[in-house]
């Protein structure tokens, strides 16, 4: 609606040409299009992310509660997606995109790419010498949080690896994602689209093996 009104206004030009209907068919790849004088390019993928609240699904389409997609007012929000999922409890860096290439690059177990999660467990942790040793990428913080960090994404991967230690997740929030961390200037609920270097370091991470 925000476009029509530029339109109506002669602000968009086509060809140096100003139009004036909306229906103006265009061809992305030849045609010249500028708005308010700035040259308008075509994309063809976006790329998004968000910082997960709880009580929102990691999906397109649900019944019961708000989706992510949902939380994204933007004009390609009916063609964005997860890349992966998060449960609904868990909060943090999720990437939303149109781009199904990437998406199923950066999911595959094969590509390795790393996720990182902070784990605030029931119990504190025992890393006594006796006791199995943890996962070989198992940090604690100094507040006794754990951070874990997996490339797969098996389904409630990080609350299972806490159970089979007789622990329980309390809180889970996603930080990091591949060469991506979390944008900490972004409250729960809020996103940005991302920097083409983070576009550029993301697809490179989709593309190792
Ligand atoms: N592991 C989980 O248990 N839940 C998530 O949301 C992500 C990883």
């Amino acid at each position: 609606s925000q476009v029509k009104e530029y339109i109506k206004k002669g602000q968009v030009t086509v060809n140096d040409q100003i139009i004036k209907k909306p229906e103006t068919k265009v061809n992305e790849e030849t045609d010249t299009v500028v708005c308010q004088g700035q040259p308008i390019h075509y994309r063809k993928y976006v790329y998004y992310m968000l910082n997960k609240p709880e009580g929102v699904v990691s999906a397109t389409n649900d019944n019961t509660a708000p989706t992510v997609v949902s939380l994204l007012t933007v004009p390609e929000q009916k063609d964005l997606f997860p890349v992966g999922r998060l449960d609904k409890d868990t909060t943090g860096l999720l990437l939303l995109t149109n781009d199904g290439a990437l998406a199923h690059d950066l999911l595959s177990p094969k590509k390795h790419v790393d996720k990182t999660y902070l784990v605030k467990p029931e119990k504190g942790l025992d890393i006594g010498d006796e006791k199995p040793t943890a996962p070989s990428k198992a940090r604690l913080t100094e507040n006794g949080d754990l951070l874990l960090t997996i490339h797969e994404g098996r389904f409630h991967q990080v609350k299972r690896m806490l159970q089979a230690v007789d622990n329980q997740v309390l809180t889970l929030e996603r930080v990091s994602f591949g060469p991506l961390s979390l944008d900490l200037s972004l409250q729960r609920g809020e996103y940005r689209a991302l920097t083409e270097e983070e576009i550029e370091v993301l697809s490179a991470a989709g593309k190792k093996s």
